[in-house]
């Protein structure tokens, strides 16, 4: 039998080409090997501030997205976590056996307290043990998730652990599946491709679009004239031409660059063709779904369903273990 491998996306914003190389691509190069549960984190995205319409378009937008972009329902099982309640009663036997030191210590609720200062909320805190349920009520063996998301998959594991010493063998150890793809650098220059910080191209983001956000994205910034030599090696743009672009372009323009034969315009507009060609196939697929909403929510009922059964099973044992069956 395969192994079962789990993973979640918030329906946070706009999917960018950041999260579609980092995490989406490398879901739908495993799709066929591994026995794979997608989940659209919704009580995830809760522990910060959002507006409840925009996050009701947005549960099913990233679910539609995650299927245009290539994750096949007929081959995995996609579903909404808010819709298996096991989640959240998982996490609740899991907060009474977590060090509340433990939490504090995790870099991501470093950063988030920073960035939410009005909003400081008892769930960002208890975010990995949320995490740490969507993954260990499944039994999964292998998680593929960024680099930063890697201490929380040490949490889970030690969380694993814990249980299982405490109460007796229930939870696997699940793996870490790191992708081959670096995280992508903002337009901007900054080290993290985000919505809130709208340095970002979106994943169905028109051809236009793409080109008037490329045109001006930050490059080398000792390339100042046409005539002055770039560093590809520093260069954002080149970065992403790593994820875009053939083998043979990556030589022109990394050449191009160091000997001033090519400008960042002419090299821009290598990039934004090819990461048109790889996102219009995929605004296409969207585009068809948008017009198919019951097909998309039927994959989510269906998704649903095998969660449920999957997640009630784990949960009997585990409340028989911990003593409230009687
Ligand atoms: N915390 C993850 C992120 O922000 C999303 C997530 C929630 C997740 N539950 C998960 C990822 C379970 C992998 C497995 O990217």
């Amino acid at each position: 039998m395969a192994e079962r491998v789990f993973s979640g996306i918030q329906p946070s914003g706009v999917i960018h080409i950041g999260n579609y190389i980092g995490a989406i691509k490398n879901w739908v190069s495993i799709i066929d090997s591994y026995d794979c549960i997608f989940c659209v984190v919704d009580y995830h995205a809760i522990t910060v501030g959002y507006t409840p319409s925009e996050l009701r378009e947005r549960i099913l937008e990233t679910a539609k997205t995650l299927i245009a972009s290539g994750i096949d329902p007929d081959k995995c099982t996609i579903f909404v976590q808010s819709r298996v309640p096991e989640h959240t009663e998982l996490t609740w036997i899991l907060n009474a056996v977590t060090p509340v030191s433990d939490l504090e210590r995790m870099t991501q609720y470093k950063d988030k307290k920073l960035q939410n200062m009005d909003n400081i909320n008892t769930g960002l805190l208890t975010y990995p043990i949320l995490m740490a349920s969507d993954i260990l009520l499944y039994k999964t063996n292998a998680v593929p998730v960024g680099d930063d998301q890697a201490q929380h998959l040490e949490f889970t594991r030690e969380m694993a652990r814990r249980f299982n010493s405490r109460f007796g063998d229930t939870f696997l150890e699940p793996k870490t599946l790191l992708g081959e793809a670096t995280r992508i650098k903002g337009l901007d220059g900054n080290t993290k491709m985000s919505k809130s910080l709208n340095n970002y191209i979106a994943l169905m983001e028109e051809k236009e679009d793409i080109w008037k956000k490329l045109k001006v994205a930050v490059t080398d910034p000792a390339r100042k004239r046409r005539t002055d030599p770039g560093n590809p090696y520093i260069c954002n743009i080149f970065s992403l031409h790593r994820m875009f672009s053939s083998e043979e372009e990556l030589g022109f323009v990394e050449k191009g660059c160091k000997t001033a034969e090519i400008g960042c315009i002419e090299c821009k507009q290598i990039l934004a063709k090819n990461i048109n060609d790889t996102v219009s196939p995929l605004r296409d697929k969207m585009r068809e779904l948008d017009r198919n909403t019951d097909y998309v929510m039927d994959v989510l009922e269906e998704g649903r369903k095998t969660c449920s059964r999957l997640a009630g099973a784990t949960m009997e044992e585990v409340r028989e273990k911990i003593g409230v069956i009687y």
